[in-house]
């Protein structure tokens, strides 16, 4: 059976997966070398140096590709570094319009890195399309979009912002790190890069930092890997062997993931003492029908406020859980909770952030594959 017929489930395992060429290995060995013996100059296996490539790598590389209907992917060292070879596509004077609430790092490396190199950004609310519309002028070259977004789990209409950029000859770039191709595969709906934090869902088990782009266009993949070769952001053999085996049990954690989520999300809306949950899954949801439309499930991440929207009663909360981890990250087998105005989306000025809603009493909640009693129990000794 062709590869590209294989439903999701099996791709996660499958997708351009062949076992080792020296043992029949069915995993892929860690190619711990930083170069490759050559009989003659250019007399090689097809590896010369493994910042160019290294075979553990490229299985991890046909994996992305697979698994999110792609042709090309390419792994990074980061999810930063992901973003940063995107980019680098652009040239001094583009400008790049990008959703208005978005992981405080993405926030930071537009504002902070490229910003200085004359790249200009437009923060928006892409809830309504719109909004995006009114920004495009002829130095538009990219439409940068988070979905959900982090932390507020608004949600971007990806097939409407991909007809609006492609009649403007715009590319448009979707960080899939929150939903997964469990959820939604955004270059199904035309969108031209997919962009992950693969340290979240797709390592899935909180012991790598890795980036990930996938792409169907020839050209673009080419200017990618000349980017990525010659910035030089690539991960190590043995982080790419971890993503790939996290890969492996995606659908069945991102399953797990959804029913939990579902469950605190519920739980979390009927207590007395919570003042809003964010979560695509609730039909009072602004763009609850968008969500339905393009994902498969609603996900495991939630944000909340404490009745009173108190900073400290945010604070209290997040100090007394103790199944769920206050830690940064998210998407690992363990529940996390964060206090995003303090950790996650602190390179954000205060004013910025309150403008998407992060305000100093927001709590986001990485639900993760435990017991859901344990999780809401948790909850219920913290909220008190
Ligand atoms: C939505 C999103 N995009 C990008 C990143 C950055 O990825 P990394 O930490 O792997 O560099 C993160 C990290 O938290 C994230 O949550």
């Amino acid at each position: 059976m062709s590869e590209k017929k294989l439903k999701f489930n099996s791709k996660t395992i499958h997708g351009g997966q062949s076992p080792d060429k020296a043992y029949g290995a069915v995993m892929p060995p860690i190619y711990q070398t930083s170069t490759y013996a050559q009989t003659t100059p250019g007399g090689h296996k097809g590896f010369e140096y493994s910042r160019s490539g290294n075979p553990t790598r490229a299985a991890l590389e046909s994996s992305f590709a697979s698994i999110e209907s792609g042709d090309y992917g390419l792994a990074f060292a980061s999810g930063l570094a992901a973003m940063d070879a995107v980019i680098k596509l652009l040239n001094p004077g583009d400008e790049v319009i990008s959703t208005n609430d978005l992981y405080g790092g993405s926030y930071r490396i537009f504002k902070q890195i490229f910003e200085k190199y004359g790249i200009v950004f437009h923060f928006v609310d892409m809830q309504n399309v719109d909004a995006i519309k009114a920004k495009i002028n002829d130095k538009t070259s990219l439409v940068w979009v988070e979905t959900p977004t982090n932390p507020m789990m608004n949600i971007i209409d990806i097939k409407a912002v991909s007809k609006l950029a492609k009649a403007n000859d715009i590319l448009l770039a979707v960080d899939n790190t929150f939903a997964t191709p469990y959820l939604q595969r955004p270059l199904e709906m035309g969108a031209d890069i997919v962009m992950h934090s693969a340290t979240k869902y797709l390592g899935g088990h909180s012991d790598v930092v890795l980036g990930a782009l996938v792409v169907k266009d020839k050209d673009l993949a080419d200017k990618l890997y000349f980017i990525q070769n010659a910035s030089g952001a690539v991960c190590g053999p043995m982080d790419s062997f971890l993503t790939l085996r996290g890969i492996k049990t995606l659908h069945v954690r991102m399953q797990r993931h959804c029913e939990n989520g579902k469950a605190v999300a519920e739980y979390l809306k009927q207590h007395p003492k919570i003042e809003n949950v964010y979560w695509p899954g609730f039909e009072e949801h602004l763009n609850h029908d968008i969500a339905k439309e393009q994902m498969h499930d609603f996900g495991g991440m939630i944000s909340f406020i404490p009745k009173g929207a108190s900073y400290d009663d945010a604070i209290k909360i997040v100090e007394k859980l103790r199944v769920f981890t206050l830690a940064e990250s998210l998407g690992g087998v363990e529940s996390l909770a964060g206090h995003p105005a303090s950790m996650t989306h602190a390179s954000i000025p205060k004013e910025e952030r309150e403008k998407s809603g992060v305000v100093d009493s927001l709590i986001r909640l990485s639900v993760g594959i435990e017991d859901a009693s344990d999780l809401i129990n948790d909850l219920e000794s913290a909220i008190g």
